[in-house]
């Protein structure tokens, strides 16, 4: 039976993904953080899924007001341990092309004003982002992918900017040469924030673009044009992915605490 309001999994994405849930019902989750917008619970292959509309509903909040310590503490709060996001991206590494999915392995943060953490205080706490995002989770996406004859990119290193606007050419040049394959705008804070509470983090990307400067110009357009036409495969990935994730986690996700804590003796 679904323990009511709670949810093992949450999908963090845009708006369209949600068709996913079965039996959904919205709740409204406070936060010491702020209120996050409207979360879907529903079920997925037998287990209670969350869906978190990371720009609200009708896409109203750009990527640099994204509420991210407030959608991650609301998850948190309602019992998720178990995150899988997506996240639309432009390709630096022209070897990646519009339509492509890929599930990155590493995350380069070129935020600026955001606020990246829920350890403002003693305990100072650091934790290891030594694999930024969950291996087990990432593990079971590709599978599924593979299994679905669906084309995938197992290994991507992902900027993120802050955005709103879209980069120069110039800062795209730099992070090719810093070795980056992909650049979006949401995955940082957004994974270490939930790796900060020991939840599990993994995110399917479609390339929606290749990045400024390697296309003539860039449109907002596009980019929710190819999120469109992207969401039956991602779903299916998604349900296919959750119903196979096993009960406990074998991950260090779980245990990112463990002496992530400063102490001084
Ligand atoms: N840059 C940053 N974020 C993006 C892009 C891009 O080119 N495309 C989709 N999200």
């Amino acid at each position: 039976m679904r323990n009511l309001g709670k949810a093992d999994v949450a999908i963090i994405g845009g708006s369209g993904l949600e068709t996913l849930l079965e039996g959904t019902e919205q709740i409204r989750v406070g936060t010491p953080y702020g209120l996050p917008p409207p979360i879907s619970i529903g079920e997925v292959g037998g287990k209670s899924v969350a869906f978190l509309p990371r720009h609200s509903v009708h896409h109203s909040i750009p990527p640099h007001k994204v509420n991210y310590r407030a959608n991650i503490y609301a998850l948190f709060e309602i019992d998720v341990k178990r995150i899988v996001a997506t996240n639309a991206v432009g390709a630096v590494n022209v070897d990646f092309k519009p339509g492509d999915l890929v599930v990155p392995h590493d995350l380069v943060d070129f935020t600026k004003f955001r606020q990246p953490t829920f350890y403002d205080d003693a305990p100072v706490t650091h934790v290891d982002m030594s694999q930024p995002f969950c291996p087990e989770v990432r593990a079971l996406l590709i599978k599924t992918m593979k299994k679905r004859n669906v084309r995938v990119w197992d290994k991507a290193v992902l900027v993120c900017t802050e955005g709103p606007r879209f980069e120069t050419p110039a800062e795209i040049e730099m992070f090719r040469r810093l070795g980056c394959d992909l650049v979006g705008m949401t995955a940082a804070p957004e994974a270490v924030l939930a790796r900060e509470l020991e939840m599990c983090y993994a995110t399917v990307c479609f390339v929606s673009n290749m990045a400024a400067g390697i296309q003539q110009q860039l449109t907002a357009h596009e980019v929710a044009e190819v999120a469109k036409e992207k969401i039956p495969v991602i779903q299916q990935i998604l349900r296919e992915t959750i119903e196979h994730l096993p009960q406990s986690r074998q991950c260090p996700c779980a245990h990112a605490l463990k002496n992530a804590r400063f102490e001084v003796k």
